[in-house]
């Protein structure tokens, strides 16, 4: 059977996220994302060309590390202004049937009982169509924002993640039975109080008594999405994720990177078919090819090289500081700091990448590992061939523009991907997780790490 492949909007509730300086653009509506219609109208137009799931990124910091200071992210709107994801999800909710939410929070700097709290209740108000982003957060003035004075040292916040799903799990799956609440009004009793417990954990860095505040939802534990990269992003990914976001500079890349993943979560016991893999797609399509050429063309002239520097100053190196033929993995070896994944020259930048290798590739769009400009056709392939060589499962599909990238691959792409059985013509799942993993896969497995508290079991281990 051919393989149907998903696709989320990448989103981020702020009016520049990746494609930096196209908010100057006349047909750009990202200055109206303070406004609840800005997105139940993206909700409406997302359900009506069937895609899984809006994916909305989140940072707790401005970009402060390009030129010494955030005045270029705030200049050019990168990430800043931005709100929180959360908040926008019920209204999308309201106005769709079917559509998926995965929303970015970080277990770095907020503790896990009112993130708990606060996603259940999402999970009910969508009914069983939220997901989570798990992020430790790389911004340094993230932290400077939440008492510390500088980054928690990289893997540690992956050790810190790590405990933080443990009390999410022990409240989601382990706190309450799932017929805990019985409403029976002859005898005045709302919930049977003999279903529901304490967690009583106490670690390392958490204290948590119980019991969970909000009984069960339709899914229990949301579906976990991750992006690590690091050594420690990855096994934290084969443990939790069940969507895993796999980079690199090639398709040759994206290939063991995804079989990497996979044998990492079948090493965990969970089998390598336990995760969805996704990458970012950049693509700009249109009726012909010479049309999308000349839009892609139109986005370069409009996008901002010093927007694009600033995002990735953020928590990475300030190009600006070092000379041009300077060596990346020399730069992050000397600057050695503790909050970044200090392997990362070799991951995110070609190896023996120069600085202007970097700013090339960076304020560069058509640089991206899949960028694809072309006819609905030209597109179509792009997708098939990469699937079909990399193993992987679906994209995060990248705005130039806000509607029309989604608009136009709705319009064009999607009814040539549904012509070749890769693209669904209706919905037919209704929780985020069955969208992923089939009818029937409404809650975690049984082989996932979450499951072992179910009915209260290993709580006081
Ligand atoms: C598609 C994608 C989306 C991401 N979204 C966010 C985000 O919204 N917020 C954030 O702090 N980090 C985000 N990240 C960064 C990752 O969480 C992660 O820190 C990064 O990939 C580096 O991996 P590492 O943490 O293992 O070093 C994202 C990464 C990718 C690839």
């Amino acid at each position: 059977m051919t393989k149907q492949i998903h696709f989320n909007l990448f989103e981020m509730n702020t009016v520049g996220h990746i494609s930096h300086g196209l908010w100057v653009h006349p047909d750009n509506t990202r200055h109206r994302f303070n406004d609840l219609d800005f997105w139940t109208d993206e909700a409406k137009l997302l359900e009506a060309g069937l895609f899984d799931a809006v994916f909305l990124a989140d940072v707790i910091g401005a970009y402060d590390g390009y030129r010494g200071g955030p005045e270029t992210a705030v200049r050019e709107a990168v990430q800043i202004p931005s709100n929180d994801p959360l908040l926008v999800v019920p209204a999308m909710a309201a106005v769709t049937k079917h559509l998926g939410f995965a929303t970015t929070f970080s277990t770095t700097y907020e503790p896990p009982f009112p993130f708990a709290r606060r996603a259940s209740t999402l999970d009910h108000l969508t009914k069983g169509r939220f997901g989570w982003n798990i992020v430790t957060s790389y911004l340094p003035n993230a932290a400077r924002n939440f008492g510390l004075d500088d980054q928690i040292a990289h893997d540690d916040r992956y050790a810190i993640a790590d405990e933080y799903l443990d009390v999410l799990y022990k409240l989601w799956e382990g706190s309450w039975d799932d017929d805990a609440v019985i409403q029976d009004r002859e005898n005045r009793v709302y919930t049977d109080p003999a279903k529901v417990r304490y967690i009583h954990h106490a670690g390392d860095h958490y204290k948590v008594a119980g019991p969970h505040l909000t009984e069960p939802s339709i899914q229990r534990t949301p579906v976990l999405f991750q992006a690590g990269a690091s050594a420690a992003g990855k096994a934290f990914a084969a443990k939790h994720a069940e969507g895993i976001f796999v980079g690199g500079t090639t398709r040759e890349d994206y290939r063991a990177n995804v079989a990497d993943v996979r044998r990492l979560a079948d090493e965990n016991g969970r089998g390598a078919d336990a995760l969805r893999t996704f990458a970012s797609a950049v693509i700009v399509v249109d009726k012909d090819r010479e049309t999308a050429l000349e839009k892609a063309e139109d986005y370069k002239r409009r996008s901002s090289a010093e927007g694009y520097l600033a995002h990735a100053g953020g928590g990475g190196i300030d190009l600006a500081a070092y000379p041009a033929n300077a060596l990346i993995t020399d730069i992050i070896a000397a600057e050695n700091k503790p909050g970044r994944d200090n392997s990362a020259g070799n991951r995110r930048y070609a190896p023996g990448a120069t600085v202007a290798d970097a700013l090339e590739a960076l304020t560069n769009f058509d640089r991206s590992a899949f960028y694809v400009a072309g006819s609905p056709t030209d597109v179509a392939d792009a997708i098939e061939s990469w699937v079909d060589e990399t193993d992987l499962d679906g994209f995060n599909l990248r705005q130039f523009i806000t509607p029309a990238s989604a608009e136009n691959f709705i319009e064009h792409v999607v009814p040539e991907l549904q012509k070749r059985g890769l693209y669904r013509t209706a919905y037919e799942e209704s929780t985020l997780r069955e969208r992923l993993f089939g009818e029937g896969n409404t809650r975690l497995p049984e082989s996932h790490p979450g499951a072992r508290y179910r009915g209260g079991a290993h709580l006081s281990d």
